[in-house]
């Protein structure tokens, strides 16, 4: 579903959702005055209301001349004919490239360097759709007609060039998933997850003491006793002790 245009609601209901935005998401934010007089994301988006509404009426040029002086102000590029929902909130925002054909749907998040870039000179769909709430972190380029899922998170300086499902993070270049997808709203939340390689033997050390107990059969060696620092089997275990070693070599 393509997210609502802004400019078909309200601008001031509009204006007060990127301003509520400010002080949800910026800890830095004083207040309603220091938001509103210092936050180079509001000025740019409120720029871009005015230019894209020029741009939708026809008046091309106005909208580009408006564009590109908020840029000069703010550092902010965006282009006129951007769709861009409510409760937006550009971060820093030096460096920010937003496409003439970027949707960005209501309540996500930018933050400096980020770009929302074309991979086609064809006049068509050539910039990335952010459904509702997604968060674009620094530096992250987000390239071609993508389309990025509600409640996604793009890691900082990832290169994505493809869809994104609903509520995924991808981190990299290429971006990649980070982690398996969890339901929007999943009490795990995002700082515990399970390790998977803990409690999983490790194989390569297993292979090793194979091959060193084959090694002390043919030289005709007893079993090695093991060393007290001996590194655990088991990721997230405590090395085995003597008499576990001595069982599991009479199990095999
Ligand atoms: C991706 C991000 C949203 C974190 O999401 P998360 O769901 O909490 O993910 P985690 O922190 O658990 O990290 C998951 C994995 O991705 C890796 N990762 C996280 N961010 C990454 C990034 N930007 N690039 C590459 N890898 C990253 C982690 O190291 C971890 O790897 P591991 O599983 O091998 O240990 C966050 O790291 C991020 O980049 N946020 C942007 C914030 C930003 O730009 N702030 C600017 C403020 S000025």
């Amino acid at each position: 579903m393509t997210p609502p245009d802004a400019a078909d609601r309200s601008f001031v209901q509009t204006l007060r959702r990127d301003l509520q935005a400010v002080l949800d998401r910026d800890p830095a934010a004083g207040g309603r005055l220091e938001a509103l007089v210092c936050s180079p994301g509001l000025h740019a988006l409120i720029g871009h209301r005015f230019a894209h509404r020029l741009w939708r009426s026809g008046g091309v040029l106005p909208a580009r001349a408006m564009s590109h002086v908020v840029r000069g102000l703010t550092g902010i590029e965006i282009h006129p004919g951007a769709r861009i929902g409510a409760g937006v909130f550009i971060d820093h925002g030096m460096g920010v490239v937003i496409g003439e054909t970027s949707v960005i749907g209501d309540d996500c998040t930018l933050y400096h360097g980020v770009t929302l870039g074309g991979t086609s000179w064809r006049k068509e769909k050539r910039h990335p759709t952010l459904e509702d709430r997604v968060v674009v972190g620094a530096g992250a380029k987000l390239l071609g007609p993508i389309r990025v899922g509600a409640d996604a998170k793009v890691g900082a300086n990832s290169v994505v060039v493809r869809d994104v499902p609903d509520g995924a993070t991808v981190v990299g270049i290429p971006a990649r998933l980070a982690h398996e997808v969890r339901p929007v709203g999943d009490p795990i939340g995002g700082h515990w997850r399970r390790d998977p390689t803990v409690g999983v033997e490790d194989p390569v050390m297993a292979r090793l003491r194979e091959l060193e107990a084959e090694v002390r059969a043919l030289r005709g060696l007893p079993p090695r006793e093991p060393d007290a620092d001996e590194e655990p089997m088991v990721r997230g275990g405590s090395p085995p002790t003597t008499d576990e070693i001595r069982a599991s070599r009479r199990k095999s």
